[in-house]
């Protein structure tokens, strides 16, 4: 089985500073520990609002992070110009509204509005990988690919919020999409709403390669260390 990489979202951490709009905890300090932990990226969501991630982590972040950037960004131009500058190794388009708490569901590729062309395009175009974070149906696996992207993120919210029989029936409805993203070549990966209690089954599924988790592990971190709340969700990605 090849390893399922671990993409650490520091957002919260940068939510905590926000909460008093001052210097700490630093995003920075937290990418670093998290490294040492045994992440094998940092995800990080330049919002338009900027309620947590600022500009200034990102440009800090692009020079002293030592695995890779994962830059999770919504179509704004705005946002796509301050990617195209950076040259994230990977960026992930997802929906945002401003009045959400988190992202609430994945793109619906079904419109192919323009702003999303024209953010694949120039993400393409600067030598970033593209990821496009979907809901775990057919028919936007299918869009996806032919979109041109090279990867997507399956959106776990639902199997990770679902009890009993509705949990079972929403795992196999992201098995079945993650097939057909392996079939169709494309990159697999998966995120929101995992947990150390739930995230087993997913870094399961065949051909999966990067989780991508944040509010967990954070929570995690304040009681034991970014360090050791790594390691340990690191862990339970490859244990068979
Ligand atoms: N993947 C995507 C595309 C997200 O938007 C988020 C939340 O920012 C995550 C993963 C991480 O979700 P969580 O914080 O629930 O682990």
């Amino acid at each position: 089985m090849s390893m399922v990489e671990l993409g650490v979202n520091i957002d919260h951490v940068a939510t905590v500073r926000q909460a008093r709009r001052t210097v700490e905890p630093d995003p920075v300090a937290a990418a670093v520990l998290a490294e040492l932990g045994g992440a094998d990226g940092i995800t990080i969501h330049l919002r338009e609002d900027r309620r947590h991630i600022q500009d200034r982590d990102v440009l800090i972040l692009a020079q002293t992070l030592r695995t890779k950037m994962n830059f999770e960004l919504s179509c704004a131009a705005e946002i796509v110009q301050i990617a195209c500058n950076v040259k994230p190794q990977q960026a992930t388009l997802v929906p945002e509204k401003r009045q959400e708490v988190t992202t609430e569901g994945g793109l619906d590729l079904r419109p192919k509005s323009q702003e999303l062309l024209n953010a694949i395009a120039a993400l393409k175009n600067s030598g970033i990988l593209v990821s496009l974070f979907i809901d775990p149906d057919d028919q936007q696996v299918h869009l996806a690919k032919e979109l041109g992207v090279e990867a997507i993120e399956l959106h776990t919210g639902q199997y990770a919020e679902a009890r009993g029989q509705e949990q079972l029936s929403q795992l196999q409805r992201l098995q079945h999409a993650s097939q057909l993203a392996n079939d169709l070549g494309l990159k697999l990966h998966a995120g929101h709403g995992l947990t150390y209690q739930n995230v087993r089954p997913i870094a399961a599924i065949a051909g999966m390669r990067e989780l991508n988790i944040g509010h967990s592990i954070v929570s995690r971190a304040v009681l034991v260390g970014m360090k050791e709340a790594v390691r340990e969700m690191k862990l339970l990605l490859n244990t068979p």
